[in-house]
């Protein structure tokens, strides 16, 4: 081994010690999983393919991968969500590291929630902006972050619509004006509410009848397929397509993509069916589990449902045992969630039966008693 594989196999062990070492793992054959962001179950489904369609793009869309199918597909997201113009980016990861660094400057702040997202935090660090984080969902903190700042180039605040690993969500309206009191642009990252709020899917923003500025979806969630786009005002889409550096630089989505999200899209929006039954697994668990004292996120609403644990190693345990029974089930450990907060993250999708929904919650109950 080189002195560079012993130094890494060091860190590993250390992190093996404190049990927080990550490995990948095969689900088990027949296993009941409860930790996708499937949320709608599509993502399982296989696709026939009615045209043939370019796999690639080639090149960057600023090259020569600009195939008229995924400005169709943008402008179909840009419809759902209710924005002048979408742009779509390979992961919600460059969206969001792509989308920050690029509007935000040195010379500006950034106002970010404590439990936004890895992608929202190094999009924060990418932008050099100065960054205040404020406690999760405090809007006290956000208005005086923001009234603090007003010599600022520009200000900017950023949040999740609905946080993934605590299942709450801001209050959208304050935020919206809380913003515009204080002159500050509103990013908003949709990730795991598209598809899953409101009618027809189209978020809590749109649920609220808040626009943001800027609003970050991904594909690879509810949409049941994979990529991201930003949507906004033209202004705001021109800027990106210059100055996003993991747009820019990166090669454009295959055009299978596009055409598949055109497809997606059309049915998700008719599917609000599947929104409702999401819905009504999400209160069953809960009052299950809350019947037999587990300690649900008290703010947690929807398909996220987080058993909060505290101790990572009890929760990896916990976990461990409901595998043997055949429920998949993650323990979320630092650092995705700070210390001491580990958790159980149960994710529901719309296509649990019954009798599923009644074995998971029998396997998560019999392990509380
Ligand atoms: C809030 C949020 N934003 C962005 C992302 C990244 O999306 P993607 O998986 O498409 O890279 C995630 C992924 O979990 C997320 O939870």
């Amino acid at each position: 081994m080189s002195s560079i594989d012993d130094a890494l196999a060091a860190e590993l062990q250390r992190l093996e010690a404190d049990g927080l070492l990550r490995s990948p793992r095969a689900l088990p054959k027949d296993a009941l999983v409860l930790c996708s962001n499937d949320y709608l179950g599509y993502a399982v489904e296989s696709v026939p393919l009615e045209h043939a369609v370019p796999a690639g793009a080639g090149a960057s869309r600023l090259i020569s991968g600009d195939h008229p199918m995924i400005a169709e597909a943008e402008r179909d997201l840009a419809d759902w969500v209710d924005a002048e113009r979408a742009l779509t980016f390979s992961s919600g990861y460059a969206a969001n590291v792509g989308t920050i660094s690029a509007l935000a400057g040195s010379d500006d702040v950034i106002v970010s929630d404590e439990l936004n997202h890895a992608s929202i935090i190094d999009g924060c660090r990418l932008s050099r902006a100065r960054v205040v984080v404020v406690p999760h969902l405090d809007q006290a903190a956000m208005a005086d972050a923001l009234a603090s700042h007003r010599d600022a180039r520009r200000r900017w605040l950023v949040t999740e619509s609905y946080f993934s690993m605590d299942g709450d969500g801001p209050d959208l309206t304050a935020l919206r004006s809380c913003c515009d009191q204080y002159d500050a642009g509103l990013i908003v990252d949709e990730a795991h509410a598209l598809g899953v709020f409101g009618a027809e899917g189209r978020g809590l923003s749109h649920a609220a009848g808040v626009k943001p500025d800027v609003l970050i979806g991904t594909l690879g969630k509810a949409v049941g397929l994979w990529g991201a786009f930003v949507a906004g005002s033209e202004v705001v889409v021109r800027s990106l397509w210059n100055r996003a550096r993991s747009f820019v630089f990166s090669t454009g989505i295959s055009p299978l993509l596009a055409s598949l999200i055109r497809r997606r899209l059309a049915r998700l929006r008719g599917d609000d069916a599947a929104r409702s039954r999401l819905a009504e697994l999400g209160r069953h668990l809960r009052a299950a589990l809350r019947d037999a004292q587990a300690a649900v996120a008290p703010l947690s609403h929807g398909p996220i449902v987080p058993w909060m644990v505290g101790d990572a190693a009890e929760a990896v345990t916990m976990s461990e045992r409901l595998l043997e029974r055949g429920i998949v089930v993650k323990a979320i450990r630092p650092p995705t969630v700070p210390e001491g907060a580990a958790r159980l993250r149960i994710t529901l999708h719309a296509k649990l039966t019954d009798s599923q929904l009644a074995r998971a919650t029998e396997a998560l109950c019999a392990h509380r008693s």
